[in-house]
C-alpha cells in the first residue's frame, strides 16, 4: 500500500462510539470559490476552510497563473489582481478533477485557456464533452491537441442560452463563472442545483455579479462589474462529511452529536435514515444519532442534488450491509462508483453486483478485519466505517486520498472513541 495507513481496532458489532465531532468546509464549496476569486482584479478572503490537500493543489494552480494564495488558520485568501497565465499546469490539473471549473474564469477573463484533460478517475469516464458545446455556446472557439485542450474567445464571451444534456455540477459552476464577464445576458437550463452551486453564486454576488436562479434548474446571469468582496465569505459545510459521520453514528454509536452542519442539505439523507429505522435528532446546526438495535434494508438510487448523492453512497452501502434482509443500491452517476464493494466483500459482507450500476446487498453480516486500500476519497471513508464495526484491526490504505477532501480524519474519529492512527 503507497503512503500513509490508517490502522483501525474494530469494534466487532458494538455500538461504543459517542460525543461529538465537527464537520468542516466543504470541499467542493472552496474549491470552486477559490477558481471563482480568479475573475477579480483584487483579494478575495474565505473562513471556514479545511485543511485539505486538494486546497493546497488549487492553491498551487493558481500561484502558477500568477495570482497569490495565503492562509492563516481558518482563512484562506487568493489575490488575482496580477492573474495573467492562461495554461493550467498539466502535472496538478490532472491530479484534480475540481481544476477543471479554473477554465470559465481564466477563459472569460484573459481570454483563452489550456488545460489538461481531467485525470483519469476510478470511479469512472469523466468525459468535458458539455463544457466544450458549453462555451462554444458563448462564442468561445475550442481545440486540442492530444491530451491538451483550449478555449479561446479573444473579443470577450457573448450572451447566449444553454441546455446541459446531462446534469454536472463542474459544468454548471464554470459557465455560471464565465457567463458574469460575458457580453450579453446568458440562460443557462437544466443546470445542477447542488448546495455548493447557491454557495458559489453567493460569493460571486458579493462580488457584484448579476445572477438569479442559482440552486434551481435554470440560471440568468446579466454581465456584471465584478470587484474585490467587501466582506469575507464562509464556506458551507460539507454535507458529504456529515452524511458520513452520520453513517458512522447508526452503525457504531452509543450517541454522537454530529456539529457544524446545515441539516437542510441533508434532506435526502435523512429520509434513506428514516427508512432504514436510523433515528436522529435534529438541531439548528447538529444532528445526534444513535446506532438503532435493527436496521431496516432499502432502495438506494443515487440522484443529482437533491436526490441522495453519489458521493454519501459508499458510506450507505456499508450501512446496509449490517440491515436484515436485502437491500439494492443503483449508482446512477458514474460507472465505476461500485467497484469499491468487492473489498467489503472481502471482509464477509453479501454485495452481489447485477451490472455496473447496479449491487444486491444481503444482511445483516458480520464484517471481519482485513488490509484495504481505498480506491477514491468516498470509498476511503467507507472503509473506515467498515474498518470501524469488524472484528479485528484492519489497515485502510491510501490514506493521501482520504487527505485530499477530509482534515485530520483520524483525530476527528478518535475523538469520538474510534481506535484510529496513522502510520
Ligand atoms: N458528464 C458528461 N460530460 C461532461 C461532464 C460530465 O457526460 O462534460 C457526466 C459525467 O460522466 C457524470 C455526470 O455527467 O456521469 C455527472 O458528473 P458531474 O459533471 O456532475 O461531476 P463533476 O462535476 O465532475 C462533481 C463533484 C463530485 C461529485 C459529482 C456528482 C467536484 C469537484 N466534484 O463532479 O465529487 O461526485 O459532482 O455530484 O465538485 C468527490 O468530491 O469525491 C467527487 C467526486
Amino acid at each position: 500500500m503507497a503512503g500513509d495507513t490508517l490502522i483501525i481496532e474494530g469494534l466487532a458489532g458494538k455500538k461504543r462510539l459517542k460525543g461529538s465531532i465537527p464537520v468542516f468546509g466543504a470541499k467542493n464549496n472552496v474549491l470552486k470559490v477559490m477558481a471563482a476569486a480568479a475573475l477579480i482584479e483584487g483579494e478575495s478572503s474565505f473562513t471556514n476552510v479545511p485543511d485539505i490537500a486538494d486546497v493546497a493543489s488549487m492553491a498551487r494552480i493558481l500561484e502558477g497563473l500568477g495570482a497569490f494564495v495565503s492562509r492563516s488558520g481558518e482563512t484562506l485568501s487568493v489575490n488575482a489582481k496580477e492573474l495573467s497565465g492562461t495554461v493550467v499546469s498539466a502535472e496538478i490539473g490532472k491530479s484534480i478533477r475540481a481544476s477543471v471549473v479554473l477554465i470559465g474564469p481564466i477563459l472569460a477573463r484573459l481570454g483563452s485557456v489550456t488545460f489538461p484533460h481531467p485525470g483519469g478517475d476510478v470511479i469512472g469516464e469523466r468525459p468535458i464533452d458539455i463544457f466544450v458545446s458549453g462555451f462554444q455556446a458563448l462564442g468561445a472557439a475550442y481545440s486540442h491537441d492530444g491530451d491538451s485542450h483550449t478555449f479561446s474567445a479573444p473579443g470577450g464571451l457573448s450572451g447566449g442560452e444553454f441546455f446541459f444534456r446531462v446534469v454536472s455540477v463542474t459544468a454548471t459552476e464554470t459557465l455560471m463563472m464565465a457567463a458574469t464577464k460575458a457580453k450579453g445576458p446568458v440562460t443557462l437550463k437544466n443546470c445542477a442545483m447542488e448546495p455548493e452551486i447557491g454557495a458559489l453564486a453567493n460569493f460571486l454576488a458579493s462580488c457584484g455579479a448579476k445572477i438569479e436562479g442559482a440552486g434551481t434548474p435554470t440560471i440568468y446571469i446579466q454581465p456584471s462589474v465584478l470587484s474585490a468582496p467587501q466582506k469575507p465569505f464562509r464556506i458551507i459545510p460539507d454535507r458529504i462529511e456529515a452524511a458520513t459521520f452520520l453513517t458512522l453514528g447508526a452503525l457504531a454509536a452509543e450517541e454522537l452529536t454530529v456539529t457544524n452542519i446545515e441539516p437542510s442539505h441533508l434532506d435526502s439523507i435523512l429520509e434513506a435514515f428514516s427508512r432504514v429505522g436510523v433515528l436522529l435528532s435534529i438541531g439548528k446546526d447538529s444532528i445526534t444519532v444513535r446506532a438503532p438495535d435493527a436496521l431496516r434494508p432499502a432502495r438506494l438510487r443515487t440522484h443529482e442534488y437533491p436526490g441522495f448523492p453519489t458521493d454519501a453512497q459508499a458510506p450507505f452501502t456499508v450501512l446496509l450491509t449490517q440491515a436484515e434482509g436485502e437491500s439494492a443500491v443503483m449508482e446512477t452517476i458514474f460507472d465505476g462508483r461500485l467497484n469499491y464493494t468487492a473489498e467489503l466483500v472481502g471482509m464477509g459482507a453479501s454485495i452481489a453486483m447485477v451490472n455496473p450500476h447496479r449491487a444486491i446487498v444481503k444482511g445483516k453480516t458480520p464484517l471481519k478485519a482485513r488490509d484495504i486500500a481505498g480506491p477514491d476519497i468516498r470509498a476511503g471513508l467507507a472503509y473506515i466505517l467498515a474498518a470501524a464495526i469488524a472484528d479485528g484491526t484492519s489497515k485502510v490504505g491510501n490514506a493521501h486520498l482520504m487527505d485530499r477532501g477530509y482534515e485530520k480524519i483520524e483525530k476527528r474519529l478518535a475523538g469520538v472513541g474510534l481506535q484510529i492512527k496513522r502510520i
